[in-house]
């Protein structure tokens, strides 16, 4: 069953059609397959993951063959995170990241989960129930483009495979900037463009082939395996991720590959205005993070 034939890589011009100036400008934004008028991308992005939540976490291990949980790990290692930390998990649906960076807190740190679709949080959830890890993990429903924690209010903030799917992404980018205090570190784990040009060939592919396949079989939708595919390919390149990342205000900022780059981990730190970093532990109130506002469900 071949769904689509000719998998295309969009080129540089496409790539920024689909970030925040281009969206402004048009009133349009691409979700994969489909372009809605931009207010309805949000809407639409819901729909999709209400569809694939209660089968997410299996189709993920199924069609990674296992990977993704060694890219989260090494991605979260990235972080360097220390006992108390306040962690930030952007898109963080069924809560991979979060309980990887849960186990690197200690029993006085927290990792906040902020994504907009209760349903992917609700399996999460059950995945934690029973487990420690449950007492520093929060979940709260929220749309990453206006994230409602104060200025400088986490030592770490990260996205994993989730920054794709904003409306305005650039947006979100600056919201995790603005959460995080000085000297706080940044992650964005996400897909991207194999470097080696015959396994790109067996991945694209896979991608549009066997994916999409699977995806009707198990999930009911061959289009949502395809739309992941497509939101893919119309993503910045690292580098061009990397300068929209220091044009936000990141420091320090760099990328891994890997699995020849179908996975890439950016990092970076957001520094004091006069370009200080700070110890963040010096924040900290006694009995901890006295700054953070917002409703933690
Ligand atoms: C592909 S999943 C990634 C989940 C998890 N981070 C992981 O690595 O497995 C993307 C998540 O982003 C969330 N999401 C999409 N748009 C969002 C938005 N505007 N605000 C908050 N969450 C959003 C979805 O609900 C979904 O749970």
């Amino acid at each position: 069953m071949t769904l689509w034939k000719d998998p295309k890589w969009y080129d540089a011009k496409e790539r920024i059609e689909q970030l925040d100036d281009h969206i402004h400008r048009t009133g349009q934004a691409r979700f994969g397959l489909k372009t809605y008028v931009n207010n309805e991308k949000l809407e639409a992005v819901i729909r999709h993951f209400n569809r694939v939540a209660q089968k997410y976490d299996f189709m993920n291990s199924l069609l990674s063959f296992g990977i993704h949980h060694v890219w989260k790990r090494k991605a979260v290692r990235l972080l360097a995170l220390k006992d108390d930390d306040w962690v930030l998990d952007v898109c963080g649906g069924t809560g991979d990241l979060a309980r990887l960076a849960a186990s690197r807190i200690g029993p006085k740190g927290k990792v906040v989960i902020y994504d907009i679709n209760r349903a992917m949080m609700a399996v999460g959830r059950q995945k934690v129930a029973g487990s420690p890890l449950s007492k520093s993990i929060f979940w709260m429903q929220g749309n990453a483009e206006d994230v409602t924690f104060a200025d400088n209010s986490f030592d770490a903030a990260m996205v994993g495979f989730g920054i794709r799917n904003l409306t305005h992404m650039k947006k979100g980018f600056q919201e995790m900037h603005r959460i995080l205090k000085p000297g706080g570190k940044f992650l964005c784990l996400e897909f991207s463009k194999p470097t080696h040009p015959v396994f790109r060939m067996v991945y694209d592919f896979y991608s549009f082939n066997i994916m999409p396949m699977l995806g009707k079989l198990i999930v009911g939708s061959a289009e949502s395996y395809a739309c992941l595919s497509e939101t893919i390919r119309m993503f910045p390149l690292p580098d061009e991720l990397s300068a929209m990342l220091r044009n936000i205000g990141f420091h320090r900022v760099d990328y891994h590959r890997m699995t020849n780059g179908i996975a890439v981990a950016h990092v970076g730190l957001k520094v004091q205005s006069n370009g200080l970093l700070q110890n963040t532990n010096q924040n900290k109130s006694e009995n901890g993070h006295g700054v953070v506002t917002g409703s933690v469900k």
